[in-house]
């Protein structure tokens, strides 16, 4: 039986964070014996908020690197990056058709950007959603493995595909969002304000490049409080954060003791001692991220070693996406 098509993208627009990771990442990783895998790096989406382009080469070859680092391996599923898949800007000219001005608008991460960006609110900041959708259609992908933040992104991508379907015939299935542990994965930034991101708050995020002290030092300083009030309390999200990244890093014996600790507390009674979680966490996330840092350097420095993966990931990716490309122009009507 033919294997299912899994697809996802990172954009470019910055350092990879534990978000990336935890949300993405190290899915990308488990679903790459399963599954028929691509993963791209999106340049073209970039553009749509970060249009000096200085930086855009190097950060292209990061995010490359940092997959492989974390244990994408470029021989078992196709690494490329978008702007070398011209056949996704011929889908996505399709798909502009089949999507109305009014859904883009209300997208949440348009309304977002826009707002923070008044004086570039461009026509592809509005169809930002219609190009990841051509991004997975391409390929006929099933599964979508992306954190909390892409859901309505991968909603709109159904919607897209129904009305391609619907319009000229069954051509593209309908993707789902994905994660192992069945809820989609959202990682807090370390002071409880909104999600890590790789361009805002840059103290408040763990990123993969990150040297052993500032780990240590974001860490230390993440915001935590006096302790529950009573035991058994509903912990508060940047606590809950803690708890999560310590659960992704550190040994079940340890995260376990942290909880027990926090439920046994009350006010009067503070059993938590979040200095020592911290201390506990930076050294498992150090334990957790050198590797993956130095691996990636290793890769960054090797442009041969870059190009070469990505040309050999460009191939397979076109070879792919032509074959849907010609299923979409036969049943649009536009074989002459
Ligand atoms: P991007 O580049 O912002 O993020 C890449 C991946 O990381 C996940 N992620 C997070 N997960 C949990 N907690 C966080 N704090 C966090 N921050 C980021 C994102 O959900 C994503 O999976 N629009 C996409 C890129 C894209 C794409 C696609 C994804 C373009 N085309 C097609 C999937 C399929 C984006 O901006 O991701």
């Amino acid at each position: 039986m033919a294997k299912e098509v899994v697809l996802s993208g990172i954009r470019p627009t910055g350092f990879l964070h534990l978000g990336n990771y935890f949300g993405a990442m190290r899915n990308y990783v488990r679903m790459q014996d399963e599954y028929n895998c691509y993963f791209f790096v999106a340049n073209w989406h970039s553009l749509t908020t970060h249009p000096d382009t200085k930086e855009l080469q190097t950060a292209v070859h990061r995010v490359i690197a940092e997959n492989i680092a974390c244990g994408l391996d470029p021989e078992k599923v196709a690494l490329y990056v978008q702007s070398d898949v011209p056949e996704i800007a011929e889908l996505y000219l399709y798909l502009n058709m089949l999507a109305y001005k009014g859904e883009l608008e209300k997208t949440t991460t348009f309304k977002d950007k826009a707002r923070l960006q008044p004086d570039n609110i461009n026509a592809g900041l509005l169809t930002y959603p219609v190009l990841q959708a051509a991004d997975i259609l391409i390929h006929r992908a099933v599964k979508v493995p992306v954190g909390k933040d892409q859901e309505q992104h991968l909603e709109m991508a159904r919607n897209f595909a129904q009305r391609f379907n619907h319009r000229y015939g069954d051509v593209l299935p309908e993707p789902q969002a994905f994660n192992y542990g069945g809820e989609l994965v959202k990682i807090l930034s370390l002071d409880g304000n909104g999600k890590m991101s790789k361009s805002e708050n840059q103290l408040n995020t763990l990123y993969l490049a990150d040297t052993d002290d500032l780990l240590r030092k974001k860490i230390m300083k993440a915001k935590t409080d006096q302790g529950p009030e009573t035991p058994n309390s509903p912990k508060p999200d940047y606590i809950q954060n803690l708890f999560t990244l310590m659960r992704l890093v550190s040994t079940p014996d340890a995260a376990q003791k942290f909880e027990d600790d926090f439920n046994a507390s009350s006010t009067g009674n503070c059993i938590i001692r979040y200095g020592d979680m911290k201390k506990q966490l930076a050294e498992d996330m150090v334990t957790f991220i050198t590797p993956i840092r130095e691996k990636a350097l290793a890769i960054q420095a090797d442009k041969i070693l870059l190009s070469h993966i990505i040309k050999h990931g460009a191939e397979k990716a076109r070879e792919s996406a032509s074959a849907t490309l010609t299923a979409v122009r036969n049943a649009i009507g536009v074989n002459y």
